[in-house]
């Protein structure tokens, strides 16, 4: 069969008569490709399509080929199954009918279907390869297996191949694999271990298919060949936000059982969405072909960017969802799946470049129509006197335009009044006539447009790009587990959230409408769900503060919502009162989970806090260096500290490392921890101390069995917590009580047995370390939220 292939190559080169530059392809030699799962979905609608352009394209070249399809079925069943696709594919524009013609019938022939199940099977298919090559004399050049297969059929797939489909002779072995590459951070892991020990990681290539978009394998080049005009304006001074959108207009329908495991965050977000916004954010590698700097400059994308937090992200998901995963997946009419369908997620960069830029990834089935593009949305810094409509005054924004949508092709758009971006090469061409459309709030006459001349398939791109050993259009493991290390940590914690529900299509109207509000992002209407019981309950009119007693101090309680702004608001009026007073404030936090509410509501609404003359102190520290998300003033930076103005010489973390260890009593952090404070704070007294209370009822660091007394006069301690990490640091009652003003802080349903309890105890601080918080001269007030106080 090969001889006459090769007969045929030959005719069809002398008609061409010149020959590809590329080397890889020039280099003769035969290559066998197999693609695991032959008769899918994907190998059906991309994949043969895929390998009968590259076919094409390679026929000049001197290489030969076979192409197998495999399966699990016997190969009388399938490969008529196989063949009917195969006779489907089509030629690119260019090639003319004769020689398309000529090329399907060869391609044709050089198919074929193979049972692909047994280790036998992938033995005798390496036979079957090998014998030909002898037959016909032919080098080998190297080994193409697609798996296109359910992920958890890799690890095993690769095993086979590994030990019984290896070329024996220098060629190549390559493997490619496609997404879902694990559902979290661990799985990845375990998947990259498992095919690590089959494969070299140079042999993988881990399909993105986005990456085989035109416009987005384009994004890095076009930084490139506009960055005399990107320079000065690609930074967080002219950037106004960054999106990143999908919209599809389709259900899930008939893909629940694997798309009810994932949803669309691990779907879409964690790689395609993510990929893009890598190209859009990295430094300009100085090689656009080097892999190595693609990944390394793709790798510091990651490290930059800020934890995805809870509130950052919305979900939802559409409403006849429920109904078909009933359907599809057997379950009765009380299941309820909460998967998400559609997700809108504020990311932001730590770093000087972008740093507080917002970058929004949203992506969702049944939405109002399909679309993909990235925005580049510049800040508007010309302000129109006169006429609105002139080009100067409207907005600035470059759009890559994936396609679809009301353009219906792929895109690079420019706004007119940015610059006239240098026409990328010779694959594309400038749009000028064009039709009457609006393109995110423009016409597209008020943009620049480039187009690629011959649109091309994603899939077909990447084949390609495999055939050529190119390896930066793939998904590296360390990009990987990069990624899914961003995004574990938001999946953990959405992982109970109820997803809105949206009616799909044109009557979602505002209802997946993001608003986003500095650091946090929600939805822009609210859809109240009030309960029947909250309705004729006693609740309805207690959105309010209640003022009362709590051991015979004062009590504030109230929602936790309202319970922190007022709590936030008694801090700032100390804040002002110490200022007017004395020019100066003395803040001292404690660590935990309880304050972080208060952090951000600091932070994000009180503007006029006066930070500049505050100085803020720890209440307490975990032994752990201050770069450990453990330490509380780790969490204290990352929620209050980075937001807001506090001069650094006011800041003062405890030293709990001195000498390269952690509270080691002869280094003498608590001592000079004392000493700062003698210095600084006037008489010692603290204006304003916030602390909690612990499940096990210890307060700052002073945990039960703590003895007070034989802390003495020191202010601060080295103390034993019960739990990880035992070692922690503390002031002690001498410099709580010598506080102007304490707050305890208590919230959540998780504490209201340790409130009735200590509603009842007597002062035994000893046993009940919060019950020796007894400010001297000060006030003792205490903030319980009504989850806390009621249960
Ligand atoms: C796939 C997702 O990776 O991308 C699908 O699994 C999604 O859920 C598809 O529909 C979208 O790709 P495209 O190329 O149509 O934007």
């Amino acid at each position: 069969m090969f001889v006459t292939v090769l007969l045929l190559l030959v005719t069809l080169c002398a008609q061409e008569g010149h020959s590809e530059d590329r080397a890889e392809a020039q280099r003769s030699g035969h290559v066998s490709v197999v693609i695991v799962g032959g008769t899918g979905d994907l190998a059906k609608k991309y994949l043969w399509q895929g390998f009968f352009e590259l076919y094409v394209n390679q026929a000049r070249s001197g290489k030969t080929f076979s192409f197998y399809g495999g399966g699990l079925s016997p190969a009388d069943a399938a490969t008529p199954v196989l063949f009917e696709i195969l006779k489907a594919v089509s030629c690119p524009k260019a090639v003319s009918q004769e020689r398309c013609a000529l090329l399907k019938e060869q391609f044709l022939r050089l198919a074929q279907y193979r049972q692909l199940k047994t280790r036998e099977d992938y033995q005798d298919l390496a036979k079957h390869i090998e014998r030909e090559l002898q037959q016909e004399g032919i080098t080998e050049a190297g080994r193409l297996f697609y798996l296109s297969l359910p992920a958890f059929a890799y690890a095993d797939v690769a095993d086979k191949i590994n030990n019984s489909c290896r070329p024996t002779s220098e060629a190549w072995l390559r493997v490619v694999l496609e997404k879902p590459f694990g559902h979290d951070f661990r799985s990845a892991q375990v998947l990259a271990a498992q095919l690590g020990s089959s494969l070299k990681d140079e042999e993988m290539y881990r399909i993105d298919h986005y990456l085989g978009k035109q416009v987005v394998a384009k994004i890095l080049p076009f930084r490139k060949e506009n960055k005399k005009f990107l320079d000065p304006i690609w930074n967080k001074h002219h950037i106004e936000r960054v999106e990143i959108i999908m919209k599809e207009s389709l259900d899930v329908k008939g893909r629940i059982p694997f798309y009810d495991q994932y949803g669309v965050i691990r779907d879409v977000l964690q790689n395609h969405l993510t990929e893009v916004m890598t190209l859009l954010t990295m430094r300009l590698p100085m090689n656009l072909s080097s892999s190595e700097e693609v990944l390394r400059n793709k790798l510091q994308i990651f490290s930059s960017m800020l934890p995805l937090r809870k509130n950052q992200a919305v979900v939802g998901q559409y409403q006849a969802y429920q109904t078909t995963v009933q359907e599809e997946m057997n379950k009765t009419k009380d299941h309820v799946s909460l998967t998400p369908t559609f997700a809108a997620v504020l990311a932001h960069l730590d770093d000087a470049q972008y740093e507080g830029v917002p970058i929004l990834l949203i992506s969702g089935k049944m939405l109002d129509e399909r679309v993909g593009y990235a925005r580049i949305l510049f800040k508007n810094d010309i302000f129109c006197l006169q006429n609105p409509n002139a080009v100067h005054c409207k907005p600035k924004q470059i759009v890559f335009y994936f396609g679809h949508g009301s353009l219906q092709y792929p895109a690079i758009l420019v706004s007119k009044n940015l610059f006239k971006p240098v026409l990328m090469d010779g694959d594309w061409k400038e749009v000028t006539e064009h039709t009457d459309v609006n393109i995110l709030g423009l016409p597209i006459s008020d943009y620049y447009v480039q187009t690629p001349n011959e649109q091309k398939e994603a899939y077909s791109e990447l084949i390609s790009h495999i055939f050529a050993g190119r390896k930066n259009s793939f998904i590296s493991a360390e990009n990987l587990l990069a990624s899914w290390g961003l995004w574990t940590p938001l999946l953990d914690s959405l992982a109970s959230s109820y997803p809105r529900i949206y009616p799909g299509g044109a009557d979602n109207r505002d209802l997946l409408d993001i608003r986003v509000n500095g650091k946090e992002i929600g939805y822009n209407t609210e859809v109240v769900i009030i309960s029947p019981d909250q309705m004729g309950g006693t609740l309805t009119n207690s959105f309010q503060v209640m003022q009362g007693k709590f051991r015979s101090d004062d009590m504030v309680s109230a929602w936790a919502e309202e319970l922190v702004e007022r709590l936030a608001v008694d801090i700032q009026e100390a804040a002002e009162a110490a200022v007017r007073e004395g020019g100066v404030f003395h803040l001292a936090f404690s660590g935990g989970s309880t304050p972080l509410a208060l952090f951000h509501r600091l932070s994000l609404h009180h503007f006029s806090f006066p930070w500049s003359y505050t100085h803020v102190w720890m209440v307490d520290e975990r032994c752990a260096p201050l770069t450990d998300p453990e330490s509380n003033f780790h969490s204290l930076h990352d929620h209050l500290l980075q937001h807001v103005r506090v001069p650094y010489y006011n800041i003062h973390p405890m030293p709990v490392q001195l000498n390269h260890r952690l509270c080691v009593e002869e280094d003498g952090g608590a001592l000079l921890y004392e000493k700062e404070i003698n210095k600084l704070v006037n008489g010692s007294s603290f204006h304003f101390v916030l602390l909690g209370v612990g499940y096990d009822r210890h307060t700052a660091s002073l945990f039960p069995g703590t003895k007070a007394d034989e802390l003495g006069e020191s202010l601060v301690a080295l103390t034993e917590s019960p739990v990880k990490p035992h070692q922690r640091m503390s002031l002690t009652f001498s410099a709580i009580n010598r506080a102007r003003k304490v707050a305890l802080l208590v919230m959540g349903k998780g504490k209201h047995e340790l409130i009735t309890q200590l509603s009842r105890v007597k002062d035994n601080p000893d046993k009940w370390p919060v019950t020796g918080v007894k400010p001297a001269d000060g006030r003792l007030v205490w903030y319980i939220d009504y989850d806390a106080l009621l249960g």
